[in-house]
């Protein structure tokens, strides 16, 4: 081996071996950021919104958190109309549940979440069927589960008491509950206002 070649190796191995230390230096801080963002993706905001009142608080939840989000959906959309949703809402709830408004789509890596904010409306004084259909086809057991509840006035009815029975291996916390706006309010408001306009 000559003297050339030697040192030339000597130099290779310790700008490696500096090289190395670099490379040791990032993952402390990667690891760090990586870990906030396992942090931050084992938890979920799930939610049914129809007239935007409980997306709004699902929104902030996840901007603040930096979560993952989900929109619950049903297969079938329900009618833009807030009357006749509410007859459908009515007849879903009488039927079998599990024959109750299949979902859009599911959540299919459920089991990485460890945290799920879970936000519904109040539909006919319990949970809206579609939200029924949620619990029964996801397994929560063992995460921990924050409900975020809107109401137009006339408190959760048996939702909360329900929501445990359907999600009875979650730990479930204290919910939210937030007085909103009712559609129904602001339908029969702008149908008597453009009653009065005379055309
Ligand atoms: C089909 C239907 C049924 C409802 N039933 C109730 C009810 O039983 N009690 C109540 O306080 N509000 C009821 N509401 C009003 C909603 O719970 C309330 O306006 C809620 O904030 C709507 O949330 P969203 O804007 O996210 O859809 C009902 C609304 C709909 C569409």
């Amino acid at each position: 081996m000559s003297p050339q070649y030697d040192r030339t190796r000597r130099a290779l191995l310790s700008a490696l071996a500096s090289l190395t230390v670099v490379k040791m230096a990032f993952p402390a801080s990667a690891s760090a950021n990586t870990d906030n963002s396992l942090k931050t993706e084992r938890t979920l905001v799930i939610y049914l919104s129809r007239s935007g009142n409980t997306r709004v608080i699902a929104g902030v939840i996840h901007r603040s958190l930096h979560s993952d989000l989900f929109d619950i959906e049903p297969a079938i959309p329900y009618p833009d109309d807030y009357f006749q949703t509410v007859e459908q809402a009515k007849i879903e709830r009488e039927r079998d549940r599990d024959l109750r408004s299949p979902l859009k789509s599911s959540v299919s890596n459920i089991e990485r979440y460890q945290t799920i904010y879970l936000g519904f409306p109040v539909w006919g004084t319990t949970l809206p069927p579609v939200v029924q259909t949620f619990l029964t086809t996801h397994n929560l057991a063992d995460k921990t589960l924050i409900p975020f509840i809107t109401h137009g006035g006339y408190g959760v009815g048996n939702s909360e008491a329900l929501l445990a029975r359907l999600a009875t291996h979650a730990r479930q916390e204290q919910p939210l509950v937030i007085e909103c706006d009712q559609e129904r309010r602001t339908t029969e408001t702008v149908t008597r206002w453009l009653s009065t306009i005379s055309r």
